[in-house]
Formats: structure tokens, C-alpha cells, sequence
């Protein structure tokens, strides 16, 4: 595979690889031959969670691979946010992912009534342990992320949020850019539903790519990562190959007003 996947530096100087698998969804063993079959064609940022109940799956596909090259997220889930909880969590998710580390660990969703400053002593205990890398949040508006800014001890380094054409949310990203928190785009083809646009269908025309592709360089470009899920092999191969071509910024001012506005999961889900 000859792409070469793009790297980002997180605030905490830690390196992220800008472009990774979404595995929600994928399970048993069709998990583990995806991720394998993805590691394969070059990925090496797979992102999973406790909740997608695939964390051993995607430590069978990994455990094959040099530890060290790949960059693995996981998840806590908002219930598990008290510090023991989160404690033993992360210890769980390890055992499951069958290694020492966890590249990124993420609050999943916020949950108002556990005061942050518990939960994110606890993630700086998992970091002074050497059991996780970087830290980050997933789900949280501008108010919650200055929330949590002002009191937690550790750098937050992501913010996980829905983000694709049908999502540009363009004050978020001016918030995190201004404090240098790096978005990460989950569903970042909104599961499928851009990829009939019009207006990525002409730009994806103009350059022999399809509207997968011009949607993942939207976001990488907007400096963004993108972890899209795929599970056919076409669609997998089709998604990395966005690193040696570039939309101009015409393209990316047309992405940027599609007006058509769609957001998959609403912030008030009743986790
Ligand atoms: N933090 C959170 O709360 C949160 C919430 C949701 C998701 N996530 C993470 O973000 C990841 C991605 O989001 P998502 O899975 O919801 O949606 P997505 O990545 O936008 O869409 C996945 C869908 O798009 C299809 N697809 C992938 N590549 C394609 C291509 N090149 N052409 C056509 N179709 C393509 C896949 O089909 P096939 O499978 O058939 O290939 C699958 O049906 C998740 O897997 C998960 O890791 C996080």
C-alpha cells in the first residue's frame, strides 16, 4: 500500500496519526479480519470503545503487529466516570486490547453528574502509570469543553465529535483550533448519507476521486482526523488513498456552504 497516512502533534506532544478505522458496529470475528485486513493495507490508528464490545476482537488483529507503530483509542463509558471506575475501566479495556497502552483514552460522553475534576484525576493517574498516553473527551460542546478545561490537571488533546459535509460545525472547530485541541470526525461520511451530494459528486468528478474521498480530504484538510468505518475491502482501500491529492480552496469554500444540514445523533442521546 503505498499511501502514507499523515501525522498530527497533539498539545501534549504526543504524535497522532490523522486518518484511522472506526470499528463501532464491527464484532466477533468479521471484527478481527477487518482489522487485520486494515492493518494490512497501512492503517495503524484504529479506534474503539467498552461499548463496542469488540475491544478483544481488535486486540486479536493488533496483537500481530509491532505495538509501537500502531495508535489505538479507546473509550470510557459516561456511567464508569467516577475515579475507581475509571480506573478499572481502563484496566479492563487493556486486559481485553491484550497490551500495556492505550495511544488515546476518551470520555465518551459527558456526564454532568460526576464532577470532572474526579474523573480527570483519575486519567492523570492512568497517565502517570504509563497505561495511557494522551487524553481526550468525545461529544462535548464548546461550554462543556470550557468546563473542563479550567479543571483538569491533564492536556486534553481531542475532542470527538460528529463532524462531515452535512455537519460543518465550524464554531467548535474555531473554538478547539483556538485551544489547541485537535477534532476527530466520527462518521465522517455521515454513514453514507454525502455520498450521493451533488456538490462532492462534481468536485469528486473533477478529480477521478469519489465523494468518500473528497469528504475524508475536507476534514483532513480542515485539519481534522477522520476515522471512518468501512468493513468491505474496496471501501477500506478507497478510504486511505487521500494523501497524494489535495482539493483547492474553491473546493473546500463550496463543502464548506452545502446547506443541507443532517446531525445522525442528537447531543441530548439518553446514554
Ligand atoms: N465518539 C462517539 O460517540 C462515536 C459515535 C459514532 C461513531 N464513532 C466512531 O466513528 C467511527 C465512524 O463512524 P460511523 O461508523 O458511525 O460512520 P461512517 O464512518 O461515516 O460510515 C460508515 C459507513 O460508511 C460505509 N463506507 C465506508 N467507506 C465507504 C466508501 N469509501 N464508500 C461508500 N461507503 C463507505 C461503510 O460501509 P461498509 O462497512 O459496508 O464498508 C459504513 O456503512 C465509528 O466506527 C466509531 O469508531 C464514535
Amino acid at each position: 500500500m503505498s499511501s502514507v497516512v499523515g501525522v498530527l502533534t497533539f498539545k501534549d506532544n504526543n504524535k497522532v496519526p490523522v486518518f484511522g478505522l472506526g470499528t463501532w458496529r464491527l464484532k466477533g470475528k468479521e471484527c478481527t479480519s477487518i482489522v487485520k485486513k486494515a492493518l494490512e493495507l497501512g492503517y495503524t490508528h484504529i479506534d474503539t470503545a467498552e461499548m463496542y464490545e469488540n475491544e478483544s476482537e481488535v486486540g486479536e488483529a493488533i496483537c500481530e503487529y509491532d505495538r509501537s507503530k500502531l495508535f489505538i483509542t479507546s473509550k470510557v463509558w459516561p456511567r464508569n466516570l467516577h475515579y475507581n471506575d475509571v480506573i478499572t475501566a481502563c484496566e479492563r479495556s487493556l486486559k481485553k486490547l491484550n497490551t500495556d497502552y492505550l495511544d488515546l483514552y476518551l470520555i465518551h460522553w459527558p456526564n454532568e453528574s460526576v464532577p470532572a475534576e474526579e474523573t480527570f484525576s483519575a486519567m492523570s493517574e492512568l497517565q502517570k502509570r504509563g497505561l495511557i498516553k494522551s487524553v481526550g473527551v468525545s461529544n462535548y460542546t464548546i461550554n462543556q469543553l470550557e468546563g473542563v478545561l479550567s479543571v483538569s490537571p491533564v492536556d486534553i488533546v481531542t475532542n470527538q465529535v460528529e463532524f462531515h459535509p452535512y455537519l460543518y460545525q465550524k464554531e467548535l472547530l474555531e473554538y478547539c483550533n483556538a485551544n489547541k485541541i485537535i477534532l476527530t470526525a466520527w462518521a465522517p461520511l455521515a454513514r453514507g448519507e454525502i455520498l450521493n451530494d451533488p456538490a462532492l459528486k462534481r468536485i469528486a468528478k473533477l478529480y477521478q476521486k469519489t465523494t468518500a474521498q473528497v469528504s475524508l480530504r475536507w476534514l483532513l484538510q480542515k485539519g481534522l482526523i477522520a476515522i471512518p468505518k468501512a468493513s468491505k475491502e474496496k471501501n477500506l482501500k478507497e478510504n486511505i488513498a487521500i494523501f497524494d491529492w489535495f482539493l483547492t480552496e474553491d473546493d473546500i469554500s463550496s463543502i464548506d456552504n452545502i446547506s443541507i444540514e443532517k446531525r445522525l445523533i442528537d447531543l441530548s442521546f439518553n446514554w
